[in-house]
């Protein structure tokens, strides 16, 4: 069982608890604006079961993410392998949270713990950030943990069909030089 802890949250495993608050979340349209489309009910389960075999199988991946203080899951973040197909390779993290959960600092403060363990624990040299142009809310959360884009990397997503949601922007965070 892996799991991170901050002042705030805890990622950890999946819960059969977490698949209801999960299939609304991905039900809903604002959480999915910068997405293709909402996820059915099965659509959300089979990703819950694909994050929870990755955790199982090498200790890391997109975890679940509940508040510390009163146990509510509010949705997920962590680490994957970027897709294949992308115009390059490495790991990169990403989040995504309930309407609700927005606007706490809670997306930031998961994945300054996810970056912690990838530098730390994982001993990555470099951690990238995937998204949507238009998509200003994860820009900024990006931009808050200090990653940086080069717009040379932009690039169509080949999984989106042709429209606004195509054209995608790379974030990238090297791992700090060791202090001492
Ligand atoms: C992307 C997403 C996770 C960002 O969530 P977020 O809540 O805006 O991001 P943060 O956790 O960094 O929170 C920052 C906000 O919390 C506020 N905040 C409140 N209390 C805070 C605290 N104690 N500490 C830090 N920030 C706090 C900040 O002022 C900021 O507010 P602002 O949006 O008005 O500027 C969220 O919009 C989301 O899930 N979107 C849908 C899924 C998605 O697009 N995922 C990314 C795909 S690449």
């Amino acid at each position: 069982m892996s799991e991170l802890r901050t002042e705030r949250l805890v990622l950890r495993d999946w819960r059969a608890s977490d698949l209801a608050p999960w299939a609304a979340l991905n039900a809903d349209p604002e959480v999915r604006e910068y997405f293709p489309g909402v996820l059915t009910r099965e659509e959300s389960e089979a990703s819950a079961a694909r994050f929870q075999a990755d955790l199982d199988r090498r200790g890391w991946g997109w975890w679940a993410v509940e508040t510390a203080a009163a146990g509510e899951f509010i949705g997920f973040a962590g680490l994957d392998p970027v897709e294949d197909g992308m115009p390059f390779t490495g790991v990169e993290a990403g989040w995504r949270l309930a309407r609700p959960a927005w606007g706490h600092g809670y997306a930031t403060e998961a994945a300054r713990a996810v970056l912690g363990h990838a530098f730390g624990e994982l001993g990555l040299a470099e951690v990238l950030a995937l998204t949507t142009a238009t998509n200003a809310r994860s820009r900024a959360v990006m931009r808050r943990l200090g990653m940086t884009r080069d717009p040379a990397e932009d690039f169509d997503d080949p999984d989106v069909p042709e429209g606004p949601l195509r054209r995608c922007v790379v974030y990238r965070l090297r791992r700090p030089a060791q202090a001492g």
